[in-house]
């Protein structure tokens, strides 16, 4: 078994898995990681989840696109409970290499949860590791105290009940962890998962929703592992000699396999979530065509929309159908603006149809009022950076007590400059309440940037401005969270508390 421990060598087809489908293409530009910086690697990163590993095929090397299991939820007494238990595992990260990895009921990822909007849910959480966690709603609207922030953290053995009413239209969330310090090496051994928010909306009636047959999840991460299959999760990890940087989509290694999909109806939806650590992922067709983009990490857009392509950062997410008469491959341009050089393009699904349905057009998908941010309340966030320490506003935010706070009011309409100072690239992300992009970079946002986001890039030295209302919650004790997501920078430090009180 041969693999490519130098993802510059050219070498990284060979994976000893023939390939079905297709000419792969995977172009590795160069890589800076491993040479110079290499004597900081002490081999000191050895994580503390690691027990009670348990093995299962779920993720199995194959060619068919593997559909992450759909949770139930228990329904009585108007609350729909649902059951998680984060667990360590192992699995095919690196192809022909096994990983230790952790997962949600299984051993690498979770289960997909579909909530209803209107709906109270309850979650039974059971931390199996062996270190603290936290399960985060990411993009959700709800109370800071069942928000899954880094005060929710649970100790190992312990289960964490929370509950609430769904706020969210129709959209894709997902859940991983937040605990201080733990959120990238948890995140990148595989505690992820999707979230799908169904709504009672005419948009949502018209759209493809029967999960795995024409409601797809697509979840996409790059991750760095070394030749033994040991994920790499921090700088120290990343400056190790031989990684290679494996793309997975929806658990499987992609970088020799083009996975395929039979859609058995005429159009399909797919709901893409970048869940890497820190990649940018761009996907797009191979023959060139557009993709009808129809939802933003926040929901709808207001009509559908064709693009050439979807670029999401790090903890993105995004909507699109097709349509096909014929078999489409699915490109992954995945970028890396960080530690490491080097990008790669990767043929990851090709979908063939083989359906005679005819589908409705598709309706006008949601009304956006945009905001009017004339009187609205004006604050710089910057993003910095202090030695190998991240900043917010200043302060590296390691710590509940070292971080920034920022202080708001229920009902508060703010405007929000977020200013990155560094020249590295950044990941912004706001928990709580949807945000509009009012500038990027001077510019004023066009086509899917009038949706509504939770996660945007901002690039070296680039600033946007985004503008949000703060309603429903407060709370004099728990706070939403503020960072970036790449997962490392925010372990490092690039993360503030918002604090939303009373007015
Ligand atoms: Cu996806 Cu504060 O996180
Ligand atoms: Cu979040
Ligand atoms: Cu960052």
């Amino acid at each position: 078994m041969t693999h490519s421990t130098q993802p510059a060598s050219g070498a990284g087809n060979d994976k000893g898995r023939s390939r079905t489908k297709g000419t792969h293409r995977r172009a590795f530009l160069g890589g800076m990681a491993g040479t110079a910086l290499a004597a900081v690697t002490a081999g000191g990163t050895a994580i503390a989840l690691l027990t009670n590993a348990t093995q299962t095929k779920a993720h199995a090397a194959g060619t068919t696109l593997t559909i992450p299991d759909l949770l139930e939820g228990t329904a009585s007494g108007g609350t729909t409970t649902y059951t998680l238990e984060a667990k360590t595992g192992t699995s095919e990260v690196l192809s022909g290499v096994t990983s230790t990895t952790a997962g949600y009921n299984q051993s690498f990822l979770g289960p997909t949860l579909k909530w209803t909007s209107g709906d109270t849910v309850l979650l039974n959480i059971t931390n199996s590791l062996t270190e603290d966690t936290t399960v985060h709603f990411h993009g959700a609207h709800v109370p800071p105290s069942m928000d899954g922030g880094p005060q929710n953290a649970f100790a190992s053995g312990k289960t964490w009940s929370p509950t609430f009413t769904v706020k969210d239209e129709a959209k894709t969330l997902w859940y991983h962890p937040h605990a201080l310090g733990t959120t990238a090496e948890q995140a990148t051994h595989g505690l992820a998962g999707m979230i799908i928010v169904e709504d009672d909306s005419a948009a949502t009636a018209a759209l493809p929703s029967t999960y795995g047959t024409d409601d797809i999840p697509i979840i996409l991460q790059c991750l760095a592992t070394d030749t033994a299959g040991e994920i790499k999760y921090n700088l120290t990890g990343y400056l190790a000699n031989g990684l290679s940087f494996p793309l997975l989509c929806n658990g499987t290694n992609v970088d020799a396999t083009t996975l395929t999909f039979t859609a058995t109806k005429k159009r399909t939806r797919f709901r893409l979530l970048n869940a890497s650590p820190s990649d940018i992922i761009t996907v797009q067709r191979g023959d060139g065509g557009t993709l009808t983009q129809i939802a933003t990490d926040q929901g709808y857009l207001t009509e559908a929309t064709e693009v050439k392509s979807i670029r999401l950062v790090a903890g993105a997410r995004a909507e699109f159908v097709m349509e096909l008469s014929d078999a489409v491959t699915l490109e992954a341009v995945v970028t890396t603006g960080w530690v490491r050089g080097g990008s790669g393009t990767y043929e990851f699904l090709t979908v063939t149809p083989d359906a005679s349905d005819t589908p409705e057009d598709l309706p006008a998908l949601n009304t956006i009022t945009r905001y009017d941010t004339s009187g609205f309340t004006a604050r710089t966030i910057t993003l910095g950076q202090s030695g190998t320490s991240m900043t917010v506003n200043g302060s590296v935010g390691t710590s509940m007590s070292s971080m920034a706070m920022i202080s708001t009011t229920l009902g508060a309409e703010e405007v929000w400059t977020v200013k990155n100072s560094t020249q590295l690239e950044h990941s912004f992300h706001l928990h709580d309440v949807p945000f509009q992009l009012i500038s990027i970079n001077g510019a004023d946002p066009t086509g899917v940037q009038l949706g509504w986001y939770d996660t945007f890039e901002v690039v070296g030295g680039g600033t946007i401005k985004i503008a949000m209302k703060f309603t429903d919650f407060a709370d004099d004790t728990y706070m939403y969270m503020l960072h970036c997501h790449l997962l490392q920078h925010e372990d490092e430090g690039m993360m503030a508390a918002l604090m939303v009180t009373e007015s």
